[in-house]
């Protein structure tokens, strides 16, 4: 069979390439006990990572692992259900999270089993009120901690969710929101630190968790966690993925081509490879070919990567930012890149300088605004620095950017992104 093809979600399995050192390296933190942030910017495999890891510890069977998505969660009760829902097809434990069910919400849990997850979301939820969250999670991690194995709990979009009750669905930080998002990282550091001999957390999200967490000057929370950096593939990984998924949908891509198409991408983000890849098959399906040639490359780099499809992936990427940096700080953002995309992919310091006392001016503020947002841009892999200035990571992301900008791109008319 070989290596599949993607589509879109995260990959395990048969659909897995490469990342053997960091699975080994993880496998290793869990059984030294060490609680993980992995962090990366979007699309480069964090969530591919983790499951491919669960997976694999799932076949020793020496830990029981489980994974929590916190995307949709508003609030720290939210968080609280969607992590005792998680348990709800694993045998032996999900009657510990009935048990503790059945406290929280005081005998109405019976006939639980038979409820679809959307409904026991909305029965649990119905049990956890807003002032005794921090308790009953208490409750909850006690009782998973008393699992016969030890577990891997794996949470994911944590970022998500602290950025969501840090700044609301208007994006301010408030004293309030800034209370809540402390109590609910205190809760979680507190768990992590005393079941550390029974639970491990291996914690990843696709926003940076420390840009957020220094806006709101509550980074401690983060010291719980070592941090993990999951790297893009270097030129040789990706070429070897181009390679073997080439092979087992009996495509000829010599290698000169598989090269050609990392240096367009220059910076090897799986899901970018991936897509390229999936781009230039169907093109060679279209043409009733086999073989690629060096040709096929300019041409499916600019009609399809950079074409309608590669704007909807660049709105994603927007939309993303926009949640973390709020309004001005996304508007910020747009002006610094389509600034270094017209710009031969460079944003010096001096046009930086510039355009910061530009916008002191226009805001009455004292600044430091926009270098805040470069902090983001650049942790976000969006930016690196390289002497004087800075520059963007991938190529990919540049040519989208520009050709955003080509189009005729207005700023302000953009907000209801
Ligand atoms: N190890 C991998 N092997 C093959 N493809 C991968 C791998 N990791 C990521 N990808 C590709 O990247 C895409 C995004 O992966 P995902 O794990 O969702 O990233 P993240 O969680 O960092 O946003 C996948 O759909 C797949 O195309
Ligand atoms: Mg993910």
């Amino acid at each position: 069979m070989g290596l599949r093809k993607a589509g879109g979600n995260w990959v395990a399995g048969d659909s897995f390439f490469d990342r053997e050192v960091e699975i080994e390296a993880l496998i290793e933190r869990v059984e030294d006990r060490i609680h993980t942030l992995v962090t990366a910017q979007r699309r480069m495999g964090k969530t591919s990572l983790v499951r491919e890891l669960l997976r694999r510890l799932d076949e020793t069977g020496d830990f029981e692992t489980v994974f929590v998505d916190l995307e949709d969660c508003t609030t720290a009760a939210d968080a609280v259900v969607e992590i005792a829902a998680a348990f709800r097809d694993i045998r032996g434990l999900w009657t510990r999270v009935m048990n503790w069910a059945g406290k929280v919400s005081a005998g109405t849990m019976d006939r639980i089993d038979e409820l679809g997850v959307s409904e026991l979301r909305v029965k649990l939820r119905a049990g956890i009120d807003a002032g005794r969250w921090r308790a009953q999670g208490d409750a909850l991690f006690a009782s998973l901690a008393a699992s016969e194995k030890p577990m891997v709990l794996a949470i994911d979009e944590l970022p998500i969710l602290v950025n969501r009750l840090l700044k609301g669905h208007d994006y301010k930080i408030t004293p309030q929101r800034r209370r809540d998002t402390d109590e609910f990282l205190s809760w979680l550091r507190k768990n992590a630190q005393v079941h550390r001999e029974r639970i491990r957390l291996v914690v990843s999200g696709s926003v940076g968790l420390e840009p957020i967490l220094e806006q709101a000057e509550l980074s401690a929370h983060a010291n719980v966690f070592a941090p993990f950096e999951l790297r893009p593939w270097d030129e040789e990984t990706a070429v070897a993925c181009l390679g073997e998924l080439a092979t087992s949908y009996g495509l000829q891509v010599p290698e000169r081509v598989r090269t050609g198409m990392f240096r367009r991408l220059r910076c090897g983000i799986p899901h970018h490879v991936q897509q390229f890849f999936d781009k230039l098959h169907e093109h060679l399906r279209r043409n009733d070919r086999r073989e690629a040639s060096v040709d096929d490359i300019d041409t499916v780099y600019s009609q399809d990567m950079l074409g309608v499809r590669g704007q909807v992936y660049l709105e994603h990427y927007q939309s993303r930012l926009r949640m973390v940096l709020g309004d001005d700080g996304y508007v910020v953002a747009l002006e610094l890149l389509t600034q270094a995309a017209v710009s031969g992919g460079r944003l010096t310091d001096d046009s930086i300088q510039q355009y910061d006392a530009y916008r002191s001016v226009l805001s009455g503020e004292s600044g430091g605004q926009v270098g805040d947002v470069l902090h983001v841009l650049e942790h976000d892999g969006y930016l690196v620095r390289r002497e004087g200035g800075y520059e963007f990571v991938s190529g990919l992301v540049e040519d989208w950017w520009r050709a955003r900008n080509a189009r005729g791109f207005v700023l302000f008319g953009d907000r209801q992104a």
